[in-house]
């Protein structure tokens, strides 16, 4: 009906007696069809879909117009409100014309709006009027447009990334625009919140609350909209705890390895903490020896390894220090099934022999394998009980100043 009063405005404006109530009556029509038939004859109600839902900056939408079947004369298109300001366009369905014609908004015949090049200010309610083959308006039927650019890289940042165990932490997240919706993630997976952990009203900030060391990885904020989303650099939390959780391997339950002489056994040490701890291994309660790393080796039992062998742990940043304990007794029998207790009982001729070749051996060298003898007669004796197995050797990452001797042993 506008549209065709708007059509027909020169001759009304030629002959402004009779233009005047016409006028008035015309507008009378206008807002009777209003209030007569908000929706289509068919009763299903008329409504505008933009398509696709959501616009994107820079492409194109199309207003559609769901629920109306009926031959239309016109369509006029509005923004915001009906007022005549607010119109963005008419098009004529008889002449396929539109008015104005040369903007970017084009209709289609069936009414539909196509706006292209959208920009955010593009993001608005539209109204469309419908008149039918009866130049009444027939319906009035709104919808939202929404108009959306690219979401850019959020922004993650911690207020502390080495933190202790108890310790609170603070993350932020920023977007370019505050009406993105965030979400967190943790090793690239969905953070699901623990009961330390809880998020700012908009997600904005998460704060983890007594960090624990479960809390350690990546962490990425998402930032999206309707359009598109964006996350972003990963940010690594790291948190310093321990060392705890000491445990020796092989660990028997008696707490006391039995050890057959001849056997090898390596004894290995691991303790729970960041950074990883440094291992130290004390003998006889420190007496003797120390020797740096997690495994200590005994390539072949004698006599001598029996004792307490202590393993001490230190973390470098938290400074903390653990330490436990592993009884070995080398227990074992003679090649003649005897155990054997008193070494000098079992002085046979070969074995008198092999001491021989031993001390004229192996004291040349001047090394051996053997730990805790502050002297040479002892060795001697410890080889007269077996000279045919290997001595046993330790492997040690970086032995102590104090036990250089040690370093040497390896060479065996
Ligand atoms: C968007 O609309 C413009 C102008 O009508 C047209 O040239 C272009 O092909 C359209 N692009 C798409 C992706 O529909
Ligand atoms: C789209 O709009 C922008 C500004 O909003 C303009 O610079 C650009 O030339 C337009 N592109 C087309 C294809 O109309
Ligand atoms: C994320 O945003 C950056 C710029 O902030 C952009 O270069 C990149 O293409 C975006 N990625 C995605 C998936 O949209
Ligand atoms: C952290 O707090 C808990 C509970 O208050 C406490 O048991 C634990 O020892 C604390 N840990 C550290 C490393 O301070
Ligand atoms: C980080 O933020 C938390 C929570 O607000 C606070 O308890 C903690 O002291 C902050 N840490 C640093 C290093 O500022
Ligand atoms: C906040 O994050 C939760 C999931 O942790 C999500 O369900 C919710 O939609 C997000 N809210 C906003 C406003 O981003
Ligand atoms: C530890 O001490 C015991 C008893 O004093 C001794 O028999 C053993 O040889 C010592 N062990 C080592 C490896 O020094
Ligand atoms: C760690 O302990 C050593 C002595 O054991 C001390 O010299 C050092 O200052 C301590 N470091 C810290 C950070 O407490």
């Amino acid at each position: 009906m506008q549209w065709a009063a708007q059509s027909g405005g020169a001759s009304l404006n030629a002959s402004p007696r009779w233009g005047q109530p016409l006028k008035r009556l015309l507008i009378t029509v206008s807002i009777l069809s209003f209030w007569i038939k908000p929706i289509s004859a068919k009763g299903a109600s008329v409504s505008v879909v933009p398509s696709p839902p959501y616009g994107r900056m820079g492409s194109n939408v199309t207003l559609t117009i769901h629920g109306f079947s009926e031959q239309a004369l016109s369509y006029n298109w509005y923004r915001k409100t009906t007022e005549d300001s607010n119109k963005i366009i008419s098009y004529s369905v008889p002449s396929r014309m539109q008015i104005p014609a040369d903007i970017r908004e084009k209709v289609y015949p069936n009414g539909f709006l196509l706006i292209p090049n959208l920009t955010l200010s593009d993001t608005e309610l539209y109204i469309v009027q419908i008149v039918d083959s009866r130049g009444v308006i027939a319906v009035i039927a709104q919808g939202q447009l929404r108009v959306y650019d690219e979401v850019a890289k959020p922004n993650i940042a911690v207020n502390s990334t080495n933190n202790r165990e108890n310790d609170s932490v603070f993350f932020t997240c920023s977007t370019e625009n505050k009406e993105e919706n965030i979400l967190w993630f943790s090793n690239n997976q969905p953070l699901s919140l623990n009961e330390r952990m809880s998020l700012s009203r908009n997600n904005q900030t998460l704060t983890i609350l007594r960090v624990k060391r479960e809390d350690t990885g990546s962490y990425q904020c998402q930032a999206s909209n309707p359009i598109s989303s964006n996350r972003s650099d990963p940010l690594t939390l790291t948190v310093i705890y321990g060392p705890s959780h000491i445990e020796i391997f092989p660990r028997p339950e008696s707490g006391e390895i039995k050890l057959r002489f001849n056997d090898p056994l390596t004894l290995e040490c691991q303790a729970l903490s960041y950074p990883a701890a440094q291992y130290e291994w004390h003998v006889n309660d420190t007496l003797g020896s120390v020797y740096s790393g997690s495994s200590y080796i005994i390539t072949s039992a004698s006599w001598e390894h029996s004792g307490k062998y202590t393993c001490w742990t230190r973390n470098k940043v938290t400074n903390l220090s653990i330490s436990e304990d592993i009884i070995i007794n080398v227990i074992g029998e003679s090649p003649g099934g005897a155990i054997i207790g008193i070494v000098s009982g079992v002085l046979a001729g070969l074995v008198f022999t092999a001491t021989l070749i031993y001390v004229l051996f192996f004291r040349k060298t001047s090394q051996s394998c053997s730990d805790g003898s502050p002297n040479g007669t002892e060795e001697v004796s410890y080889a007269s009980i077996n000279f045919s197995t290997q001595k046993s050797c330790l492997v040690t990452q970086s032995p102590m100043s104090r036990d250089t001797i040690y370093s040497e042993i390896k060479k065996r």
